[in-house]
């Protein structure tokens, strides 16, 4: 059995600002890419790593991190889509004919723990399809379309998704060519599986897995490298 991981890194970061996309700015002078590859490189569970990038960032990423910072098992390093879902695909097509399994990682989680990635491919093994999860204990509101309005939304039995996200791979790659054939967009690829009927196995994520998107999320990751990475 071989693990892959996939890392999605190929948004353009336009909600944080910048010039370039968030993943290659540097957090606490280290790229966040740089970062969250660095996890996987040295996971013992992982023997591959696929890096998805926005189309024509392939050489900088090679050259700036990939080399850089001696991610030796980033081997295939390949443009991505529009969207999320169509970078994973982009990743997918790229897998070595060796992989049996794919964990697919967001670059926007720097602090993923090589525990958590353990976890989730131990429950993905058993099960074929595990994400790492958090219990929502935010009170909930829903605003109506005219903004009037407010509902509280029953938040028992409500989890945040994470990634990490496992899966066996031919799993994965039935449920994006299925919904690429039905025109549905998820926000992550766990939906796409579920779309298929096929349970998947929640793992209890981690707090300190935090996902960078704002301006305001870079400060606090700069603030948590600072006091030490968690978990590590
Ligand atoms: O945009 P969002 O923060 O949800 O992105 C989550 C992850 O997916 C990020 O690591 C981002 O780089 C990646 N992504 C991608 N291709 C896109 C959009 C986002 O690989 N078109």
């Amino acid at each position: 059995m071989s693990v892959t991981a996939l890392i999605p890194a190929a948004g353009r970061g336009t909600r944080i600002g910048g010039a370039r996309p968030k993943q290659f700015l540097p957090l606490a002078g280290v790229p966040m890419l740089a970062r969250t590859l660095a996890v996987f490189q040295s996971s013992d569970d992982i023997d591959a790593i696929v890096v998805v990038v926005p189309a024509g960032e392939e050489t900088s990423c090679r050259d700036e991190i990939v080399a850089r910072y001696g991610v030796s098992k980033a081997t295939r390093i390949v443009a991505g889509g529009a969207s999320r879902q169509a970078s994973v695909a982009a990743g997918l097509r790229a897998l070595g004919a060796d992989a049996s399994i794919v964990v697919i990682h967001d670059a926007a989680r720097p602090f993923v723990t090589a525990g958590l990635i353990r976890r989730v491919l131990a429950a993905a093994e058993s099960s074929g399809a595990a994400i790492a999860a958090l219990p929502v204990v935010d009170t909930l509101k829903r605003r109506s379309p005219d903004g009037r309005g407010l509902a509280t939304v029953e938040r028992e039995g409500l989890w945040a998704a994470q990634t990490p996200q496992a899966f066996r791979r031919d799993l994965i790659v039935e449920a994006c060519a299925r919904a690429a054939a039905d025109g549905f967009l998820g926000t992550d690829d766990a939906s796409l599986v579920e779309r298929l009927g096929h349970p998947v196995t929640l793992v209890e994520g981690d707090p300190s897995n935090l996902k960078i998107t704002r301006a305001g999320d870079l400060r606090v990751a700069e603030d948590v490298v600072a006091v030490g990475e968690p978990g590590r």
